[in-house]
């Protein structure tokens, strides 16, 4: 949520600056802005020059003046937490000299405290947000004497909240000073060169070697290295780290979208999650990160998953997989709720937190919360190295690659992959028997393949989707294992078609939801050829007589009279269809978010990587 770039050395800041912006625009795109160092000339001391308007990245390329010059750089790219999309809430902030200019990710929660202490100093405000406090406070300790980064640790020493920052001082140019609390910051190194971000998407065309931050950590960037310390001045070390994702994994890749292209990623996706974590001669998974052994195991009387939105919806299909598999109970719960409801932290529960960003704010408060009152959290996170990977005690890495779009589809499948393998570890240290392990080893191999073949069908999916576009909501439904899918197939829809959509067990249709069903309303029913089959075909007869259209997603052709359209998908073992049936839902909001025109990758209000409460 919102993007930070910074750049010092040679050349000038404002490409990188752009190209940086625009490969973070997915976390944030109301507004932007960068300011650079303009050299000092003959009678004109150096001085900060600032481009910032409401709207993407390209409205700020296409407004930046045309000598834009400096090779000392920050940018930002917003999504508005205090304050309008506007040009004034635009970052950078500065100082009322205009000598200091910040950007910022996070919340500074005593902001209008600090504003109303500093305005009575006689700082003059010009935005409605929590970041211009942080410019005039560090602009007041810098006109105290000192370095920029003296008076960036003084400024930090006096501010509640999270952030990750870059500021720029006019006076000293030969440094730009980053600080995390919460809130990411990368290094990365170059040839007499140095960057920053908040995120390495921005950074891998120019460098692979690259510095994280530690929350608490600033440092002094400038052209020829850096230095990392604390906020108590205590200098530390910090080893670069290379990244091994390529340059390509940021690219749309010939596809007309990122989500497009991500959801044409999963086989690979999911192959990645496997590798390495088969063990077919003990059929059971082989999970190094887990830290936990099978005696610990064999404690655990409960699993209690925490992840938001479409994590959490992932959550619930996981939880559902261990209950099956490992005959523990298990549950799924919003991060968001679970960390403000005081929650009873037991010693036998095991805790999941699921993040594909693992920087998730609610997620991160949950994991705080459980660790503080003594349990044990396990992470399911793509990001490595990413903030709830290292505050859990153990977990597993997704390997799905970088997602971009805002709408998750690659990761979602490759944690539910994650889970399957979890449950299959957990159920083998319990009573799931060699035979059912060997099935289900087998299946989890298939996946890949079986996603390739309902891959296949996405020019039927289009024309579907383009038919149901237009309807004034959808209804999802599904069963049991069914009802997380439903819910991710309405989620996705939601977001990225506006379109309205509801999901609902099949078998609560009756107590409520039925009076909604017409001809307008749709439903998509998700029909496995399981146990429930029956079932599941009653409701689609309970809709269809109340004239309701029906497109079902099931493992074999449902008749007319009961669906008027029907996508089939490959059959895998019970526990896991779910993973299959979920693809065509995907490709359904794809399609129709396209063919209502909306702007899929970016949908509107919302941001990648939800790092605000
Ligand atoms: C939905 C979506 C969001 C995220 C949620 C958690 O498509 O992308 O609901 O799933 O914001 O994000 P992570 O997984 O990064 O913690």
């Amino acid at each position: 949520m919102c993007g930070i770039v910074a750049y010092i050395g040679p050349k000038d800041a404002s490409p990188f600056l752009l190209e940086g912006l625009q490969r973070l625009e997915y976390r944030g795109y109301d507004s932007a802005g960068v300011a650079v160092v303009a050299p000092a000339t003959k009678g004109s001391p150096a001085r900060l020059r600032i481009c910032r308007t409401k709207g993407r990245v390209a409205d700020l390329a296409a407004a930046l003046p045309a000598r834009f010059k400096g090779g000392t750089g920050i940018g930002h790219t917003r999504w508005a937490t205090h304050g309008v999309p506007s040009d004034a809430n635009a970052h950078p902030h500065t100082d009322n000299e205009g000598r200091i200019a910040v950007v910022h990710n996070g919340i500074i929660e005593n902001a209008e405290e600090l504003r109303a202490k500093l305005t009575a100093d006689g700082a003059v405000f010009r935005s409605e947000t929590d970041t211009e406090v942080l410019a005039h406070l560090i602009a007041a300790h810098r006109a105290q004497g000192g370095e920029l980064e003296d008076a960036v640790r003084a400024a930090l020493g006096l501010v509640i909240g999270t952030y990750g920052i870059a500021v720029l001082d006019a006076e000293q140019a030969d440094r730009i000073v980053v600080a995390r609390n919460g809130s990411p910051i990368v290094l990365g190194i170059g040839e007499k060169e140095m960057f920053a971000a908040s995120d390495v998407s921005a950074l891998v065309r120019y460098t692979r070697q690259v510095v994280h931050l530690e929350d608490g950590e600033l440092a002094t960037v400038r052209a020829d290295g850096f230095r990392t310390f604390t906020e108590d001045a205590r200098t530390v070390t910090r080893q670069p780290s290379t990244v091994d994702w390529e340059v390509g994994s940021y690219d749309t890749g010939g596809y007309a979208h990122y989500l497009l292209k991500e959801i044409h990623e999963q086989p690979g996706a999911v192959e990645r999650t496997l590798s390495g974590r088969l063990d077919e001669r003990f059929a059971t998974a082989h999970l190094g990160g887990l830290n936990l052994d099978a005696r610990e195991l064999r404690e655990i009387r409960r699993v209690k998953i925490l992840g938001c939105g479409s994590a959490y919806y992932a959550g619930e299909m996981g939880a559902q997989l261990i209950e099956e598999l490992a005959r523990i109970p298990a549950h799924s719960e919003p991060a968001s709720e679970f960390r403000y409801r005081n929650p009873v932290i037991e010693a036998d529960t095991l805790y999941v937190a699921v993040s594909q960003s693992g920087e998730t704010y609610d997620t991160l408060a949950a994991v705080q919360e459980v660790k503080r009152k003594g349990g044990r959290v396990l992470g399911v996170v793509n990001t490595v190295g990413s903030a709830i990977a290292r505050a859990c005690d153990g977990g597993i890495y997704l390997h799905a690659g970088p997602e971009v779009s805002v709408a998750s589809t690659k990761a979602f499948t490759s944690t539910v992959v994650a889970f399957a393998l979890l449950a299959l570890h957990f159920g083998r240290v319990h009573d799931l028997s060699p035979a059912d392990g060997r099935r289900i080893v087998a299946a989890l191999k298939a996946l890949p393949g079986q996603i390739r073949e309902v891959l296949d069908q996405q020019d039927a999916v289009a024309e579907l989707a383009a038919e149901y576009a237009d309807s004034q909501g959808m209804m999802f439904i599904g069963r049991v294992r069914g009802y997380p899918v439903a819910r991710e197939g309405a989620q996705k829809l939601k977001e990225i078609s506006y379109v309205h959509a509801e999901a609902y067990p099949a078998s609560e249709l009756k107590h409520g939801p039925l009076a909604l069903i017409s001809p307008e309303l749709p439903t998509v029913a998700l029909v496995p050829d399981d146990e429930l089959l029956d079932k599941n075909l009653t409701a689609l007869g309970e809709i269809k007589a109340r004239e309701g259209r029906v497109l079902a997603v099931a493992h074999r052709p449902i008749e007319s009279r009961l669906a008027d359209h029907c996508l089939v998908v490959p059959k895998s073992e019970p526990e896991l269809d779910p993973l299959l049936l979920n693809i065509p839902l995907q490709l359904l909001a794809y399609h129709a978010a396209v063919a209502l025109g909306r702007d899929v990758d970016k949908p509107r209000n919302l941001a990648k990587s939800v790092t605000v409460e």
